[in-house]
Formats: C-alpha cells, structure tokens, sequence
C-alpha cells in the first residue's frame, strides 16, 4: 500500500447508507430523502424513530403500534436494577451508561439473535430504554428514584419530567422533542462510523451500541455540548462581579474568546469536519435558545453565546454545530450540565440502531489498511543480551 492516509479519514466514504444524507457546502441535512427543516418541530421523536428504523414516516396505526413497544420495553431488568446505584456512585454519566446498555444486553430476550426482527425489537427496547437509564441513573446519584412516568406524555415529556422533578410545559415539551429530532442521526460521525464497525463483526446490537456510547462521549464528538455550558460558566464566575451588565457581559465573552484562541485552544461547538457553512441543526437550536431566553427572561447564555458565535466567526471563520445552542436550550430547560451528553445519546440511539440493522442487512467486515511509519529490518537479539546495545 503506497497511499497516503487521508488524516481522520477524512472525506473517504467508508459506508452507503439510505438514512441520512449531508450537502456540506450548501448547509442541508436530510433524514431518508426529508429534508431537516421540513421534519424539525413537525415530527416527534418516535416518528422520527419510525422513519428511521422503519423505512418510512408512520401511519397513525404504525405509530400507535410503535408507542406500544416502546411503552413495554420501558422496564429496565433486574441486572441493572441491582446495579444502579453503585454505578451512580462511582461512575460519570456517560461511563454510567456504557455499563448500563451493556448490563442490559445480558437481559434481552433477543440478545442471541441478530435477525432482522430480532433487530428492529432490540431497537425500540434500546430507544425505549436509553432515557429512562438516564433518568434512573440521575436519581440514584441522589439517593432517590425518578418520579413515575406518565403514559400521557411521550419520551420528550416523559424525560423533561423524570430528570427535572416537574411537569414540563407543553410548549417545553415541543422544544425538546424537536432537539430529540435534530440530533436523531448524522450520517457517518464518529460515533455511528463505531457501532458499524462493530456490527460488522457479526457483533450484536448492544455491542455496537456500546462502541457508540464510548465513541461519543468524547469532547471532540458529542462530549462537546457540555463543554460548551461550562465555557459560558467559567466566562462568567470570571466576572462575577460584573456579569449583571449585559454589554459588560458580552466585552468579557469577547475578550474570553479571543484570548482562548490566542492561546491555541479550541472552543468547543464550532467546526465541523462536513459543515462548510451554518450546521442546518443550529439553525433551529439558535431560534429554540432564543426563545427560552426570552420566556424564561434569563438572557445571559443565549446572549453570550450570540457574542461568542460573532468573535469565533470574525477570528477563525468557523460556524457553531449542533451542540453549540443545545447547550443554552438544555441549561433553559433545566436538565443538568453533566447530563447534556447523554440527552444525545438518547436521541441518536434511533440512529445508531437503524445504522446497525442497515449494517447487517447487507453486510461486509470493515477493515481499512494503515500505513507503517514504524522501523524496519529490525534484528531480533536473545534477552539477556538486549541491555548491552
Ligand atoms: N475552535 C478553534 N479552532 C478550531 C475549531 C474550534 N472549535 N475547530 C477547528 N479549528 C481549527 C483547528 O485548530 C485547525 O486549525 P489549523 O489548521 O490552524 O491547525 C482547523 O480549524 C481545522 O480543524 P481540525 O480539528 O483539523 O478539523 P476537523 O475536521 O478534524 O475537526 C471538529 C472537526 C473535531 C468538529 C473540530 O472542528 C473541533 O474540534 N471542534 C470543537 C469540538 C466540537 O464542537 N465537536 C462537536 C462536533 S459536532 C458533533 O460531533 C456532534
């Protein structure tokens, strides 16, 4: 192999896919041929769900049929139940729920199978699951258990509730479902490139899933939205003093930024690697942001961030992605900083399985070549003899 690698793979198509489709330069996410602006806020999640690992957007009946799944594999088995609370004691979120969709796999009555339809159950268990390990794991780090669910509200309403301890506002419920929606699946990201790999194999569901979560958890990938939140709140306990001011505020994020930069950090939520211009998730996510600032009539994150968007732009060109708002929309929405990354994990579980079930419909081992930059023509020398060289 003479090739050069090209760095992080980047611009190698290393899968075909019929689920999502990204037009870089001109800005434009489609889920299965939809366009993302037209699905955003007009969708919910388990629709989304639907469209994603069943081929279409539901009809009433198959949606009420999905709900019903979803519904009865709600219940988490009694190997997580007994593990918890320790896990809540020693691990962080993200960790927390790589052990806990791996327990999981052990009580799933599919786990042996990687049939179609043996698939598309573990799937909707997996969607079904995945917010309420988060709810559970969030209440036993208190000591406590989350707050009933209630069969009226679907898997937006359904979290808002369980994480903050209160009845969400309908139109709270509508913002987060959308957010559910935008981060549901984005072609062949780092954590999606993972569970296909392991897929693969002939690996199972979970286990793919599991190299996911791994692969997200990262600052560089979907760890990145809660870096974001805590920027906004390291800039201002910088200036505590002065951060009732808002033009005071946003000189400080100015200078914050720009002095970050200047020292060759990289401020987490802008770039892309195929965004060449404004991430189409942003776009909605800004407009979300901005409007619980105003109904919430705490300004502060949306303006700072606004601030933060207009230096990075002026100073290195670079566009806010998908984790930049949620940050503010999340933090408005009262769910807790450590937890933003697993509220992306509930939301791209309906990609990751459908990309599984793609990958296992039609199968081939991923295995790229490397290029050696190591030594050669190395002479192998009996132990006792190698500290002489
Ligand atoms: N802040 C400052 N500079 C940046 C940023 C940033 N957020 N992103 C890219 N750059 C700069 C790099 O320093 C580099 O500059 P150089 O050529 O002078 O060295 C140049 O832009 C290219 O950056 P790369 O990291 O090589 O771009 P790549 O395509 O590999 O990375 C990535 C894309 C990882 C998203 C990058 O933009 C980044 O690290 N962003 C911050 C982390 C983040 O927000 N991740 C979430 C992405 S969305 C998601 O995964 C859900």
């Amino acid at each position: 192999m003479t090739d050069k690698p090209s760095r992080g793979l980047a611009d190698v198509i290393a899968a075909s896919t019929a689920l999502s489709d990204i037009d870089g330069k001109a800005g434009r996410l489609f889920y299965r041929g939809y366009d993302i602006h037209d699905l955003a806020g007009k969708i919910s999640f388990e629709e989304c769900t639907h469209l994603l690992q069943r081929d279409r957007l539901p009809t009433r009946a198959q949606l009420d049929g999905l709900a019903a799944e979803l519904e009865a594999g709600r219940r988490l088995g009694r190997l997580v139940e007994g593990a918890v609370d320790e896990i809540a004691a020693q691990q962080s979120p993200m960790e927390a729920l790589r052990s806990l969709v791996s327990l999981a796999s052990a009580e799933d009555p599919d786990k042996d199978s990687n049939s179609a339809d043996a698939n598309q159950r573990k799937a909707a268990r997996l969607v079904a699951q995945q917010p309420i390990l988060v709810a559970r794991y969030h209440a036993a780090r208190g000591g406590a258990r989350p707050v009933e669910a209630d069969p009226g509200l679907g898997i937006a309403g359904n979290f808002l509730l369980q994480i903050t301890g209160r009845r969400p506002a309908p139109r709270e419920i509508e913002i987060f479902d959308e957010c559910l929606v935008l981060h549901a699946d984005h072609t062949m990201n780092a954590s999606t490139f993972a569970g296909r790999v392991c897929a693969a194999t002939l690996s199972d569901m979970h286990s793919g899933v599991v190299a996911a979560l791994g692969t997200l958890k990262g600052s560089l990938h979907g760890g990145a939205n809660e870096q974001v939140m805590r920027t906004l709140l390291e800039i201002l306990e910088d200036r505590a003093a002065v951060q009732k001011d808002p033009r005071v505020i946003e000189d400080a994020v100015g200078a914050a930024v720009s002095e970050r930069l200047r020292r060759g950090e990289k401020l987490m939520g802008f770039g892309h690697r195929v965004y060449k211009t404004e991430d189409p998730r942003a776009t909605h996510l800004r407009r979300m942001a901005e409007e619980l600032a105003n109904s919430t009539g705490d300004e502060t994150y949306f303006r700072m961030s606004k601030r933060m968007e207009e230096v990075v732009f002026a100073e290195k060109g670079l566009y806010p992605n998908v984790d930049f708002y949620a940050a503010s929309v999340y933090h408005y929405l009262g769910i807790p900083t450590d937890l933003f990354t697993p509220v992306f994990s509930v939301s791209r579980m309906a990609g990751w399985t459908a990309h599984i079930m793609e990958q296992h419909a039609d199968n081939r081992l991923i295995r790229p070549d490397s290029e050696y930059i190591g030594e050669r023509d190395q002479k192998w020398v009996p132990i006792d003899e190698r500290e002489k060289e």
